[in-house]
């Protein structure tokens, strides 16, 4: 009797837990549709060219005629829609003579960078101790930055430098502390306060970088 019904229940079990998880082999994404926490929609498969897992733009080398005389060319989902749901992206950095790419974060996804031309002085610090780790690097060097780590990118030479990053993520996101700080309507007394910056030094930051308030 005991052996019936177990059978009755592991035969319940295989009915009703049967294994067909859905497998996809890839989920371009809609970008007609707004951007969630798991990515973008799937594009229908039926509208999907090679063209969605192609991106030309990291041969073009970006306009660093900026502040920092620095480009970043993103090839993330909202620009390479092929990426969504794979769990990975590129980007191109130009950096010019005297190019920075000051202190920033990407909140969704760890970076690897090469170095393919030119002298980038990188680093990152740590959350956990406040740790530095630099390094000065050259041609063909690369240097990973952990998810969610403050870490930054310079020229160290005399000569234009080019790295190309990927992460591990199709959309890590980019927040750049001193704009975060600078460059918005916070107000110069909150800033004052919560970075212990002088008034003076504050004004001067936000009126170099857009700030008001
Ligand atoms: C580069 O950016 C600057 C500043 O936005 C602009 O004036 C210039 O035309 C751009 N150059 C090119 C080649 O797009």
């Amino acid at each position: 009797m005991f052996h019936i019904f177990f059978l009755f229940f592991f035969s319940l079990q295989l009915l009703s837990f049967p294994s067909h998880a859905a497998v996809q082999d890839f989920c371009v994404g809609d970008l007609s549709l707004p951007e969630g926490p798991a990515g973008y929609s799937c594009k229908k498969p039926a509208k999907v060219t090679v063209n969605d897992f192609v991106f030309s733009g990291l041969g073009v080398t970006g306009n660093t005629s900026n502040l920092i005389k620095a480009a970043v060319t993103p090839a993330f989902s909202a620009q390479f829609p092929g990426v969504n749901g794979l769990g990975i992206s590129m980007a191109r950095l130009d950096l010019a003579v005297d190019g920075v790419v000051p202190l920033h974060t990407h909140p969704g996804g760890s970076e690897v960078l090469v170095v393919v031309e030119g002298t980038i002085c990188a680093g990152f610090i740590s959350s956990s101790a406040n740790l530095v780790y630099f390094k000065s690097l050259k041609k063909g060097d690369i240097m990973v930055f952990p998810q969610g780590l403050l870490h930054f990118q310079i020229n160290g030479g005399g000569t234009p430098a080019i790295a190309f990053v990927s992460f591990s993520s199709p959309s890590p996101g980019l927040q750049i502390t001193a704009f975060a700080l600078f460059a918005n309507n916070l107000p110069s007394a909150l800033v004052e306060k919560t970075t212990f910056l002088d008034d003076a030094q504050v004004k001067k930051l936000k009126a170099v970088l857009g700030g008001t308030g």
